[in-house]
């Protein structure tokens, strides 16, 4: 075996070296590149795009200002495919040949002011994953070239700017997570309807009305967390979202009335609006989330009673209502609260121990409030044994706050 291989390096050896000369040509303008001629001299590549590769990763070794794990001690020599971090396959376009197929950074702590002219020069990159280093400034247009590139990862750094529109163009785009960094403006809505599975953009300083079209059917996860979105959860959310599996919205401006088409997100399994400014009661249809775990809207301003069919949904382990207005809890939803499944402390619920001071509550309910669709709050969009159509469901009127 070992002696096969070593054949065949030599072999490769032969052809690189016959080939190299004169063949290396710069991918983006197809221009002889000197440069990577003389860094290449003595070095035998597998395939020739690691030779065109090479020199991009040494230059963007050179912009690497901070390595505390050494990683980058490992980017030297021909081998790019044992290089940390790199992974070498072969690409869609020619199944005999070797490249850079995919990164993973993830965790790697290196400081560099930018990945332009590396990460966008990769044309046969399936996988970037860049978590947790301090890479900075912004993303380049280019990287709407790289054909294959459906997973890119660049959360947990240090980029800033607005969106980089050009993610827009990347057709082959399924993962997009570009959470835990510096962006800022608004996100255009057209990211919202790209076939994307997974979209992470939390924690950014995105400031923005939440889009009427949130997304796509295909969506499994959309975190929009700790930005400042703002405006009302649209009513479409369901029509677009209704494959989704976990929607985060916490912490951020969002206001009005919740929706009742909520209660449409079949296959929600955790849904967190908590601390934005949320108002009105909490619509029946949530009884419908037949999969919710985890629901949290503590820390808005919903108020009324808390519906028994909302304590009854899904297969709930954390219900956090805390920090809201609520007045009235059933005997379900007590029974739930005693479990330590349903958080309500902070509300004006009376009897119950720390809840508001009846002054706090007195200012709150002074204001006239009132939601558009006070009708649909009682809708239940499936069926239910012990709610649907049952007298029960009529006595379950939220009663008018004060
Ligand atoms: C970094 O790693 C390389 C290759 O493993 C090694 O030769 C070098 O001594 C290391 N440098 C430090 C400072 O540990
Ligand atoms: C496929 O890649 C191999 C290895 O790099 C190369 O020798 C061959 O010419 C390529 N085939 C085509 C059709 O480009
Ligand atoms: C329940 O969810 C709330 C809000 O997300 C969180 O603060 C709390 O720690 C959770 N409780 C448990 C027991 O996990």
């Amino acid at each position: 075996m070992q002696t096969i291989i070593f054949i065949f390096k030599i072999i490769i050896f032969v052809f690189v070296v016959s080939t190299s000369h004169g063949g290396i040509t710069s991918i983006i303008d197809g221009t002889p590149l000197k440069v990577i001629k003389d860094e290449l001299d003595g070095l035998a590549f597998i395939d020739q795009r690691l030779s065109i590769i090479y020199p991009l990763i040494q230059t963007f070794k050179n912009t690497i200002s901070s390595d505390p794990l050494n990683i980058t001690g490992s980017w030297v020599g021909s081998d790019i495919c044992s290089y940390r971090g790199f992974y070498c396959d072969n690409p869609p376009d020619n199944k005999t040949a070797t490249t850079i197929a995919s990164i993973d950074f993830n965790g790697f702590q290196l400081t560099a002011p930018s990945l332009d002219g590396f990460l966008d020069q990769l044309p046969d990159l399936a996988l970037f994953h860049a978590n947790s280093n301090f890479f900075s400034g912004t993303i380049s247009p280019n990287i709407a070239n790289l054909p294959y590139l459906y997973e890119l990862d660049i959360s947990n750094n240090l980029f800033s700017g607005s969106f980089p529109n050009s993610i827009l163009g990347m057709n082959s785009l399924s993962f997009l997570d570009i959470r835990f960094n510096l962006f800022t403006g608004s996100i255009p809505p057209q990211l919202f309807t790209k076939d994307l599975d997974i979209l992470f953009v939390n924690n950014n300083n995105f400031i923005q009305k939440l889009a009427d079209v949130l997304g796509n059917s295909h969506i499994l996860y959309l975190t929009l967390a700790n930005n400042r979105f703002y405006g009302p959860i649209p009513r479409t959310i369901a029509k677009y979202l209704s494959g989704l599996s976990e929607i985060l919205l916490l912490n951020n401006m969002l206001s009005e009335c919740l929706p009742y088409e909520l209660g449409l997100l079949r296959e929600t399994v955790v849904f967190d609006a908590g601390n934005n400014l949320l108002t009105g009661p909490l619509p029946f249809s949530l009884g419908c989330l037949k999969k919710a775990e985890v629901v949290n809207f503590a820390g808005n301003l919903l108020y009324g009673m808390v519906p028994e069919v909302v304590c009854a949904m899904g297969r709930l382990v954390n219900l956090s209502l805390s920090d809201n207005y609520f007045i009235q809890l059933g005997p379900i939803c007590r029974g739930l609260m005693m479990k330590g499944v349903l958080d309500v402390r902070n509300n004006c619920i009376p009897g119950l121990p720390s809840q508001r001071p009846v002054r706090e509550c007195a200012a709150f309910f002074a204001n006239r409030r009132y939601c558009s669709y006070m009708q649909t709050y009682h809708y239940l969009p499936c069926w239910l044994p012990h709610f649907s159509d049952s007298p029960m469901s009529l006595s379950e009127l939220a009663p008018s706050p004060f």
